[in-house]
C-alpha cells in the first residue's frame, strides 16, 4: 500500500506548495471547459444536458450547472479549486511505470495537464486507459499514451473528480453521462483517488448535488426502468436531454440517461444493487466505497484530503 505523500494529511486540510501553477489552455484562464487544448470542439458524449420540462441551460460543463448560476467568483475560486485538488493527487500518486486510469469531467483536465508536465519533466513511463471519449481526446491532446482495457486490463491508479461525496466517501458521478465507463475503470483499478472542489463536500448526498443521480439504461427500456424505480424508492425520474440536438443525451455507449431525484437520503449500497438488478439497467452512478481518498480543493486555496479509514 503505498504511504502518503506530501499533501497527505488524514481528514486535514493541507496547504498544497504546487509547482508550476500556471494554468494550462484547457483550463480556459478559469473557466470549465470539458474542451482539449486547441480545440474548441466540446467533446460529445459526456456533454451535460438540459432537464426535461425543465429550465434550458447553456453550460455543457457536468460538474459546473445548476438552476441557479453561481457568480463569476465563486467559478473562478472553484476552478482554481479544482486545479489545486488535481495538483495535489497528481503530485502524491502517480508514479514512473504506471497504468493510470483517466476520468472525465472539467477538473481532469487540471490533473492531465500536470501529468502531461511531468511526463515531459521527469520522463515517466505511463500508459492511460480513457473513461470517455473526452479523456480520451486529452489523452492524445496532451501526447500521453494512450491504451485500452484489452491490452491494460490491471490499472495501478484511476483518478477521476465526481459530482458529489458523502461523508463515507460515496459518490455521485455522471454529470457529464461517463458513469459506466467510469465505473469500469476505477473498478479495475488498484486505487481509485477523486479530485474536486469545496463544493462537492456534503454530509449526506444530495446535500448540494440536486440534479439526481444518473442512470444508465438501454434506451428500449428507459421508460419501464424509470417506473420501477421510482416504485421502488420514490422520487422523480428524467430522461436526460441533451442542449444542441434535438432528442436525449446519448452515452459514449449509445445508451440514455436517467436521472433519479431521490426525495430522501437511502441505504446507498442496498439502492445501488437493487437499481442495478433492473432490466435495461447498464449502471449508476452511485460508486459505493470506490473511492480511496478525495482530494477537495478548497476557496483558501488548501487541499482538503479525506481518506477511508482502513486504506
Ligand atoms: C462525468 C463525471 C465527472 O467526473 C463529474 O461530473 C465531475 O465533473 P467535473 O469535474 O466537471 O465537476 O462523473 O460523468
Amino acid at each position: 500500500m503505498q504511504r502518503p505523500g506530501p499533501f497527505s494529511s488524514l481528514y486535514g486540510r493541507v496547504l498544497a506548495p504546487l509547482p508550476g501553477r500556471a494554468g494550462g489552455a484547457a483550463s480556459g484562464g478559469g473557466g470549465s471547459s470539458w474542451g482539449v487544448p486547441g480545440s474548441h470542439v466540446q467533446p460529445p458524449g459526456c456533454e451535460q444536458s438540459g432537464v426535461l420540462g425543465g429550465a434550458s441551460r447553456t453550460n455543457t460543463n457536468g460538474g459546473e450547472a445548476s438552476s441557479v448560476l453561481p457568480g463569476a467568483s465563486t467559478m473562478s475560486k472553484a476552478e482554481e479549486a479544482k486545479k489545486l485538488a488535481s495538483r495535489a493527487a497528481v503530485e502524491n500518486h502517480v508514479k514512473n511505470n504506471q497504468v493510470l486510469g483517466i476520468g472525465s469531467g472539467s477538473t481532469i483536465v487540471h490533473a492531465v495537464q500536470r501529468i502531461a508536465e511531468r511526463v515531459k519533466q521527469e520522463n515517466l513511463n505511463l500508459v492511460c486507459i480513457p473513461t470517455s471519449f473526452q479523456a480520451r481526446q486529452l489523452i492524445l491532446q496532451y501526447g500521453l499514451t494512450l491504451s485500452d482495457l484489452d491490452r491494460h486490463p490491471e490499472i495501478d491508479l484511476a483518478i477521476d473528480g465526481a459530482d458529489e461525496v458523502d461523508a463515507d466517501l460515496n459518490l455521485i458521478k455522471g454529470g457529464g453521462g461517463c458513469l459506466t465507463q467510469e465505473k469500469i475503470v476505477a473498478g479495475y483499478a488498484s486505487r481509485f483517488i477523486v479530485i474536486a472542489d469545496f463544493r462537492k463536500d456534503s454530509k449526506n448526498l444530495g446535500d448540494q448535488w440536486h440534479k439526481g443521480i444518473p442512470i444508465e439504461v438501454i434506451p428500449m427500456a428507459y421508460v419501464p426502468v424509470s417506473r420501477a424505480v421510482i416504485q421502488k424508492f420514490g422520487g422523480v425520474v428524467e430522461l436526460r436531454m441533451a442542449v444542441n440536438k434535438a432528442g436525449p443525451v446519448v452515452t459514449d455507449n449509445g445508451n440514455f440517461i436517467l436521472d433519479w431525484k431521490f426525495d430522501r437520503v437511502h441505504k446507498w449500497s442496498e439502492v445501488n444493487t437493487a437499481i442495478k438488478m433492473i432490466p435495461g439497467v447498464v449502471d449508476t452512478g452511485l460508486f459505493i466505497n470506490m473511492a480511496e481518498r478525495v482530494y477537495f480543493g478548497m476557496q483558501d486555496g488548501s487541499v482538503n484530503m479525506k481518506e477511508k479509514p482502513f486504506s
